[in-house]
């Protein structure tokens, strides 16, 4: 795979906007790859309330196969509550409401007849702050299969997989046993990584992954976003523009605007495309006045 880093808006940006960071993107081949005609994960018309309080307005959009979509805005537009939606995680929140249809493989995970269980355990959730079970590492890590039921020939062999899938491996095989919470936070957030992945899922969602991590952690995380992204689908939320920039082949921006009627600011899609389009010539003046940092 050949990888060009380069800085796109800076030039252009500097001319009218001093203040405008330079986002570098990276623009590896598959970063210009059409939408992906039959996509894993699909949002249709999606309405999210909190009681009477609409979170989120009619949001349609597709998630590629082994592709990775950031999701990006300001605070309080949403990112949060609609990746929630992907994985039925809003109904453990009592007063949040999912209307409008969301796909799996083209079937809704709201159907009637799916289990919210087996909808997580398909499409996994990484979190903001690394949150391993107070457990050894290697039980961390075969929590998930275990509690599951999942037929494992070695669970040896598998912690051993999910963990070098996670790149965690080299650093923990001596010390298996030790507690998970013993390690740094980003090896903390890498052993959550490893968690999710052992139960085979097949999307990966994650809120602001990096946010608690220093800026080595943090790159280790994008390179294995990178990695993994051959075998897995990763949805990202982040705040970090630079992060989206390099590892996301897609963007969508989100904003949050006044609702007609109750005057509630609800988060809406304002543009999806490549992340080198969105970065380097935004359609929306909403998404150019948002990457510049002149808003949000
Ligand atoms: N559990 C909840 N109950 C009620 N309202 C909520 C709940 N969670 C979020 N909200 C509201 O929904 C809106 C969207 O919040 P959300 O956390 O999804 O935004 P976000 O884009 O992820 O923000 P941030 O970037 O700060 O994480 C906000 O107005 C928030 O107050
Ligand atoms: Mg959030």
């Amino acid at each position: 795979m050949t990888s060009h880093t380069y800085s796109t808006r800076a030039d252009s940006a500097e001319d009218d906007h001093e203040a405008a960071p330079r986002v570098e993107v990276n623009r590896d081949t598959r970063r210009s790859l059409p939408p992906d005609p039959k996509p894993i994960m699909e949002c249709d018309g999606v309405d999210v309330y909190y009681g009477d309080f609409r979170a989120v307005t009619d949001v349609s959009l597709g998630f590629g196969h082994n592709e990775i979509t950031a999701l990006i805005g300001p605070s309080g537009c949403g990112k949060s509550t609609l990746l929630r939606s992907l994985n039925r995680m809003n109904d453990l929140i009592v007063s949040a409401r999912v209307e409008g249809s969301v796909t799996f493989h083209g079937q809704s995970i709201y159907g009637k007849d799916v289990d919210p269980i087996e909808v997580r355990r398909r499409i996994g959730m990484v979190f903001q702050k690394p949150n391993p079970f107070p457990k050894s590492i290697y039980d961390n890590v075969a929590y998930g299969p275990r509690v599951t039921g999942m037929k494992v020939s070695s669970m040896d062999d598998l912690v051993e997989e999910a963990l070098t899938k996670s790149a965690l491996w080299d650093e923990v095989k001596d010390k298996l046993k030790d507690s998970g919470l013993g390690l740094s936070g980003g090896q903390q957030q890498r052993l959550c990584i490893a968690r999710t992945i052992a139960i085979r899922p097949e999307v990966i969602l994650m809120d602001e992954p990096c946010s608690a991590l220093d800026p080595i952690a943090t790159s280790r995380i994008e390179d294995l976003m990178i990695e993994l992204r051959d075998e897995y689908s990763i949805i990202i939320v982040t705040h970090n523009m630079q992060q989206a920039a390099r590892v996301a082949d897609r963007t969508a921006f989100f904003t949050a605007l006044a609702a007609e009627g109750s005057g509630d600011r609800t988060g809406l899609l304002v543009e999806y495309d490549l992340t080198t389009k969105i970065f380097s010539a935004p359609a929306d003046e909403r998404t150019e006045n948002y990457i510049s940092g002149r808003f949000g």
